[in-house]
Parts: structure tokens; C-alpha cells; sequence
């Protein structure tokens, strides 16, 4: 049988390998400018960081965990998103007393869902996470690091911020007993997804997308009736806040998230361009989370952004490596050829050597492999300590002393910048 990449992964290749690469520098960049640190936890955990954190009601536990026993018999589970990863490492390490705690990370989550467009088993997440006093513009600054990233990508018109609170504690269990209340007559008639969360988390239901659900959700409790006036002015805060930080938003009154650690605050940055899988950034405010993995009650707030989504959005837009080739005309000038490689690397510039094949054959591959030019080295440039550059895209040729080499690279690489 023919060896692939399994169902839901994929071999990513060429532009789309170089895009994710853009977008990971992208945040890298940007996430220290709002004072988060790197983090790496493992790739699979103790099944508990994820049984005890996401809840026994939510998909990502009940269908989605690559759950498996390891040779000495311990339960691990490939991660499903990096949060309660973060927040274990935290607990782990002993770190929760040096607030504010503020980590991104970036990498492999993974999901047994079923594939689709911008939805895999295994995909890739940017995320940032900020533990720490309780405080809206905490709130306000992971959501504007998000924005930012959506910024620099070049997709602020692609994305909206959708942003919605599910209140403290209390205004949420009120809110809870009320839906359960309303959809309760109604039990028969919803969508078999509904009826369990009826029972597990009626919070979720406001969220179906089924067709059965729809007509009774326009008529359901609206939380803003049942919120207690502390949680209401903390939302009226993370609004200011936004503003503050130049964030455009919208309310989102039906916004509910898929894992059971959120509390207040909760966002999606979604886009009307890859159909279903419409949220690319999303989080949350998840204060009872440290407690739920053992450590002390540190309230947390961060987000979870799909690389996968994002470089779809940004389609097939990076740019390959533009190389000079180095090109040896005979024997003599292998050894000059190679030490020239060498520097310009060293240098900073772009080179490639294609080592078999005459000079002919090198110069054709040169050509089709992207360079945009070759430095030939034979006798005659041996001997006046010289290059021949050849421009393949008007097949010009010029003499060049070898100490103006790296000036006339640095010339073609400003030319290239310039015309993109
Ligand atoms: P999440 O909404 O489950 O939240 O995932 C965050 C983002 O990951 C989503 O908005 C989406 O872009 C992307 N994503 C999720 N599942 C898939 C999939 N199967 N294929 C491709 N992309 C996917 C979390 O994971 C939370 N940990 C976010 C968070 C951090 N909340 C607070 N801090």
C-alpha cells in the first residue's frame, strides 16, 4: 500500500510551507512588543491537563482527544490547543507568583474532527497567554496583539472582532437556569446536539448552526437581562479599553465558545471567506483555570489563532528565495567557486551552487530553480581575479572585480525589493 500523509494531515510544500513560515515571524515579532515571552510545553500531556481544564461536556473530550496509553502505561493525549498546556507549565514549574505571567507559543494541536476546509486533525496555532491580576485591559491587550497580527498579515478587512461576556459566576448560572427553563418546553422539537447540552451546557445551544435550533433561538432569554452589575461594568471596561487600543469590534450577543473555562470575556475574530470554519483568532477569559490543574487561583485571559486559516486567507502571496548561482567554468575553479559560495552566505546573500552536470547543464538549472543571475569563475577570471555575472532576465554579461562582488549583489538585492 502507498504511504500518506493520514486523513486530516498534510505535507505542506512550496508557497504554502514558506506562508505559514511568514506568518509564524509575523507573530514572533510582534508578541514581544506587548511583553509575552516564548513557551514550548510537549506535545502530549498527562490526559488529566485536558480532562480537567476543557470540561467533560465539550466536544474536544468526549470525540475529539487522540487519547492513548504509552508502553509503561500512562494515559497521554496528543494536545488539542495549547491554554491548559500553559497553564499546567505554569503550575509545574512553580512560576505562579511572578505576575504577570505572559507566554506565545506556536505549534501542532491536535483534533479527531472531521477534515474540511481550514478544519484538520492535526493544525497549527499561534497563541497567546496573560495570567495575572483581574483586569479588563488585560482583556483589551491580548485581543489588540490579535488585531495587530491581523494587521500585519495584511487581513484587516478579511476579519471582524466579534466580542460577547458570559459574565461572572453567578449571572451565568441565573442565565443558565433561564435558557434551561425556555428550550426545556421546547426539548422534542431541537437538534439531537441541543437536547444533550440541554442537560450538559445550554450555554452552547445559543450556538447551533442547525436549522432545528434556529427558530427558537431568536425568541430565547437574552443574557444582558439576567447580567449582575459587576460583570456588566467589567464588559463596559474591556469595550473601553478596545477603544483605547484603536480595536474595532462588534457585540456579539450569541458568541458562546466551545470549551468550558471561559468566564466574562469571550471573542472571535471571523471571516465571511472559508465558509464554516469561519473563526481564525479566538479566546477568552478563563479565571478558574489554574485551580481546576492544582495551583492557586490565577485568573488567566489569552487567545488561540489558526495558522491553517490564516494562510488560506492570505492565498498563494510569499515569494521564493531569489539565489545567485555560482558557477565553476572548468576543474581549476571548483575550489574558488565553493570558497565564493561560502561568502556570500556568510554575507548575507542568497547562493547556490548545483554541484553536478557541466557548466552548461548548471547554468539551465540555475535558471529553472529561480536564481536570478550566475557568477561565472573560469581561467580568465582566475587569473584578472574577476566574476562574469550573467543576468538571466536580459541575458546581459558583465566583468566584476572581486572586491565589488558583495556591492553589486547588495545593488540587485535593492532592485529586487524595489519591483517586489
Ligand atoms: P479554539 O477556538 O478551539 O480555542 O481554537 C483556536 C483557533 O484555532 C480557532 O479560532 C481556529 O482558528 C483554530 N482551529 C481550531 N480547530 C481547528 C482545526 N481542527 N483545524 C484548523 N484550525 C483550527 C482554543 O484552542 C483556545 N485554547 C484558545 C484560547 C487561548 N483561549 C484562551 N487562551
Amino acid at each position: 500500500m502507498k504511504l500518506q500523509a493520514p486523513r486530516g494531515t498534510r505535507d505542506l510544500l512550496g508557497t504554502t510551507a514558506r506562508t505559514y513560515l511568514a506568518v509564524e515571524k509575523a507573530f514572533a515579532e510582534l508578541a514581544p512588543l506587548y511583553g509575552f515571552e516564548p513557551i514550548r510545553t510537549p506535545m502530549f500531556e498527562p490526559t488529566g491537563t485536558f480532562k480537567r481544564s476543557l470540561g467533560d461536556s465539550t466536544d474536544i473530550v468526549n470525540k475529539e482527544m487522540y487519547t492513548f496509553e504509552d508502553r509503561g502505561g500512562t494515559s497521554l493525549t496528543l494536545r488539542p490547543e495549547g491554554t491548559a498546556p500553559v497553564v499546567r507549565a505554569m503550575v509545574s514549574n512553580g512560576l505562579t507568583r511572578e505576575v504577570p505571567l505572559k507566554y506565545f507559543y506556536m505549534g501542532s494541536m491536535f483534533r479527531f474532527e472531521r477534515p474540511q476546509k481550514g478544519r484538520y486533525r492535526e493544525f497549527f496555532q499561534l497563541g497567546a497567554e496573560a495570567l495575572g491580576p483581574r483586569d479588563p485591559i488585560a482583556d483589551a491587550e491580548v485581543m489588540a496583539l490579535g488585531h495587530h497580527l491581523i494587521q500585519k498579515l495584511g487581513l484587516k478587512d478579511q476579519v471582524t472582532l466579534e466580542l460577547n461576556t458570559l459574565g461572572d459566576k453567578e449571572s451565568r448560572e441565573l442565565y443558565k437556569s433561564q435558557l434551561v427553563t425556555y428550550f426545556s418546553k421546547v426539548k422534542n422539537q431541537l437538534s439531537e446536539d441541543s437536547q444533550r447540552r440541554l442537560d450538559t451546557n445550554p450555554l452552547r445551544i445559543l450556538d447551533s448552526k442547525d436549522e432545528k435550533d434556529q427558530k427558537f433561538l431568536a425568541g430565547a432569554p437574552q443574557f444582558g437581562e439576567f447580567m449582575n452589575s459587576a460583570s456588566e461594568s467589567y464588559f463596559a471596561q474591556v469595550q473601553e479599553g478596545l477603544s483605547h487600543f484603536g480595536v474595532p469590534f462588534q457585540i456579539n450577543s450569541r458568541l458562546v465558545r466551545g470549551l468550558d473555562y471561559y468566564c466574562d470575556t469571550v471573542w472571535e475574530f471571523t471571516t465571511q471567506a472559508l465558509g464554516a470554519q469561519n473563526a481564525v483568532l479566538s479566546g477568552g477569559r478563563y479565571d478558574g483555570l489554574m485551580e481546576n490543574l492544582g495551583g492557586p487561583s490565577l485568573p488567566g485571559v489569552g487567545f488561540g489563532g489558526g495558522i491553517d486559516r490564516m494562510v488560506l486567507l492570505l492565498g498563494e502571496s510569499t515569494k521564493a528565495e531569489t539565489p545567485v548561482a555560482v558557477v565553476a567554468m572548468s576543474g581549476e575553479a571548483r575550489s574558488v567557486a565553493i570558497e565564493t559560495l561560502g561568502y556570500l552566505r556568510q554575507a548575507g546573500v542568497s547562493a547556490q551552487m548545483y554541484f553536478s552536470g557541466n557548466p552548461a547543464k548548471q547554468l539551465k538549472k540555475a535558471h529553472k530553480k529561480n536564481c536570478w543571475g550566475a557568477l561565472l569563475i573560469g581561467e580568465e577570471e582566475l587569473q584578472t581575479q574577476t566574476f562574469t555575472l550573467k543576468t538571466f532576465a536580459c541575458g546581459t554579461q558583465i566583468t566584476i572585480a572581486k572586491n565589488d562582488l558583495l556591492i553589486h549583489m547588495k545593488q540587485r538585492k535593492k532592485k529586487e525589493d524595489f519591483h517586489g
